[in-house]
Order: structure tokens, then sequence, then C-alpha cells
């Protein structure tokens, strides 16, 4: 078994880039008490068009490295990276790793309260094409509701309008008018629909342009958050072994500078950045 430092540490929140920031500002939203240490992919970004074995091995890198920067509990705030790694790394590695640790993921948080937000019983996901074809979503919904319909569609187009800044261009109406389009052709009962990927809350305005009143639209933040607090009433033998100075500590394997300027978009405030390099 690998050694990590005993002593409590910040909650780490990995994503392949930048739109774990959305759950991290989620998240602290409810628990700012707590220390938090963010690692962005960046220079491997996007994962959303990479293969299971890809997906899987890089964030195995990356949880390793903030259980040795001394994290007891890492949030996977990617869904692709929750859609095809958490559940390996949580069944094959924790086990070598440290089985005191624990890794979670931010699909079932949505999928566990979906039940109570639709009435059509008719869930529409937005997401990477390898969260739709990883049929995550569909899974963890039909764990708790299996009369829910589910139909997803996957998005190429929308990380790298958020990445490039471009969400609120007029070329983002396209694609974003196009996927609703297509996912409400696909099923026109429709009245609640997960922005399955930690970028798209960026593009909540255009996408409440072209959304038919009525239908619901989910970000995840403030689910993971309310799902994180409930972790801790349930497990205070994690909850002790994270640190409370309300700091907050970011990585990134691209060029910090960089990543400082994109931060911004996310989160509205300046941030200290450090590169790192994932192996
Ligand atoms: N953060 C990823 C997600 O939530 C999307 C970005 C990517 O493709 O790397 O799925």
């Amino acid at each position: 078994m690998t050694m990590f430092p005993s002593k409590p540490g910040p909650i780490g929140i990995f994503d392949s880039g930048y739109g774990g920031l959305t759950i991290l500002h989620g998240i602290r939203q409810l628990l700012p008490q707590y220390d938090y240490l963010y690692l962005g992919d960046n220079a491997r970004a996007p994962y959303g068009t990479r293969s299971f074995d890809v997906v899987y091995e890089f964030t195995r890198q990356a949880v390793t490295r903030l259980f040795e920067m001394g994290c007891h509990l890492v949030i996977l705030g990617c869904n692709t990276a929750s859609a095809k790694a958490l559940r390996t790394i949580q069944e094959h590695d924790l086990p070598n790793l440290d089985p005191q640790r624990r890794v979670l993921g931010i699909i079932r948080p949505t999928a566990e309260v979906i039940g109570s937000l639709t009435h059509s019983r008719h869930v529409g996901i937005f997401a990477t094409e390898g969260t739709i074809r990883s049929q995550s979503y569909n899974l963890e919904i039909h764990k708790f509701f299996p009369d829910i319909h589910v139909s997803g569609v996957a998005c190429p187009f929308w990380v790298p309008l958020v990445e490039y800044n471009e969400a609120d261009s007029p070329g983002a109406d396209y694609f974003v008018k196009k996927r609703i389009d297509q996912l409400l052709r696909m099923d026109s009962e429709i009245d609640t629909i997960i922005l399955g990927c930690t970028h798209y809350p960026l593009l909540l305005p255009k996408i409440h342009k072209y959304i038919p009143r009525g239908i619901r639209i989910i970000s995840q933040g403030e689910y993971v958050a309310d799902a994180l607090q409930k972790y801790f009433h349930r497990h205070p033998d994690i909850e002790q072994r994270c640190t409370q100075g309300g700091e907050v500590h970011y990585l990134t394997t691209e060029n910090p500078e960089k990543f400082k300027e994109q931060a911004q978009i996310f989160l509205h405030e300046p941030v200290e950045v450090e590169n790192i390099t994932l192996v």
C-alpha cells in the first residue's frame, strides 16, 4: 500500500480542465468552511472524446497525486471521469492505494434527486460524447427511478465554446439550438434536462433562450454540494479528515497564466495557480 500524508488535508476536486470550477463553486456556496485543492488536467483536456482506458489512466494519476498532496477525499468534478473512471478507481485502485481514502463522482447526486424534479417522468441529458456513450446517467437514474424515461444527446462543440470564451457569441446560438432541437425531437415529453457536463452551466443564457417554457434545466453544482453535506453527516470519520480553513488552491497541468485568465470566466475572482505534471 502507498503511504500518503496521514494528517487531515483539503478536499480534492479534479476535472479535465476548467469545468469542475462550476462544481467547486457550488460546493463552496454551501460548504465554504473547508479547504479545497482543485486540479485541472488542462494539458490533456478535453476528456470527452477520449477512450475509457485513457480517461481511467489520467484520472487515476490525478487522484493519486491529490492523495500525495494530502487529500483524504477526492471528488471527480467531471462527468466524463465520473462515468468512465470512478467505479474502477473505487473498486480496483483504492484498496491498494489506501482503503481509508475516498473518491466520489458527480453523476449520482443528480440521479438521486431527479425523481422529485420531473413530473412527466421524461428526462433529458446534455453531456459529452463519452458520458452519453457510457450510459451512466441512464444507469444511475434507473437505479433510483426505473420508471423515468431518459434521453441523452452529446454536444461536442459546447465545451470548446466555453473554453474559448465564445459562450455569449452569436455563433454559440447555432450549436446550442441544434442540440436542444435534437433532444426534443427524441422525446417531446421531456420536462427536465440535466446539464451533465460541468462546462455547460456557462451556456445557460443561450440554453434558456431556446428551451421551451416549462422545461426545467438542472445544473449539478448545488446537488453535488447537498450530497457532500449529507455524505459528511453519514461519514463523520471522513469529514474529520478534511481541514477547515476556507482556503482554495489551484493546480493545472498546463500554463498557470492561461489557467488564471480562463478561471475568471468560471469564478469571477482572481486565483493563484501552480503547475504540476501528472505521470
Ligand atoms: N468536464 C467534463 C465533463 O463534465 C467536460 C470537459 C471535457 O471533455 O474534458 O464531462
